[in-house]
């Protein structure tokens, strides 16, 4: 009996671990089309981190409408901006204009196969910006390959969303100890489910607790 109650105790344990993150997460743009937020909440998704901007200019189309929806349902909402080689700075402004009245912040940074690139020093110009207009520190997201390039004490210093589609644990990024959230699929890519109700394929998120 004893044994049996130590086994039962450690799957627990094991499965507490485990199961720590939620994953209530998605991540949209303007690319998911027309969605159907009723029905991704009563599929269990409860946080949305919408893209915003990219840029010093451009604006996500979808950005305000679905940002209505959802405040409505009681999704918890971010946003997200896309960054790349034009001045940090400059970029922060239209992402902050642009975003509204938002939880948290993201600054997107990953190659631009459509234009310039973000660098060190844009993003890093990006955050302290952030940071002075909005008294947060911006969530960095990327892959640990791009992170890596870019090797910067003062983006190490923000919560990491972590883009990594291996299905056993995330490829980390140097420097960075912990994930405050994982993007585990692009819809296609690694582990299941890749789906949410009212959507279909879409970026899914583990987030470690409590919330954004
Ligand atoms: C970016 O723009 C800001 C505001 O116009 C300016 O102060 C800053 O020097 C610029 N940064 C670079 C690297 O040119
Ligand atoms: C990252 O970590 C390595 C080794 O732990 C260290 O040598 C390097 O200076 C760190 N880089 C930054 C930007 O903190």
């Amino acid at each position: 009996m004893r044994n049996i109650a130590t086994l039962v105790l450690s799957v627990m344990v094991l499965v507490g671990a485990v199961s720590a993150a939620t994953n209530t997460v998605i991540d949209l743009s303007h690319y998911n089309g027309n969605v159907d937020l009723k029905k991704a909440w009563d599929d269990g998704i409860r946080t949305i981190i919408h893209k915003a901007t990219q840029g010093t200019k451009y604006v996500d189309p979808k950005y305000s409408t679905n940002k209505a929806a959802a405040e409505k349902l009681g999704f918890v909402w971010a946003a997200y901006h896309f960054a790349d080689g034009s001045n940090g700075t400059v970029q922060a402004d239209h992402f902050v204009k642009t975003a509204g009245n938002v939880r948290r912040y993201v600054i997107d940074l990953e190659d631009n196969p459509k234009g310039t690139t973000v660098g060190k020093q844009q993003a890093e110009e990006m955050v302290k910006a952030m940071e002075k207009k909005t008294g947060q520190t911006p969530i960095v997201y990327g892959n640990a390959y791009f992170l890596d390039s870019l090797n910067s004490k003062i983006l190490r210093s923000c919560p990491l969303w972590i883009a990594s589609y291996r299905s056993s644990s995330p490829r980390m990024p140097k420097n960075w100890s912990a994930w405050l959230m994982w993007q585990y699929t692009d819809g296609k890519l690694g582990m299941e489910p890749h789906t949410v109700k009212g959507i279909g394929k879409v970026d899914r998120s583990f987030l470690q607790p409590p919330s954004l």
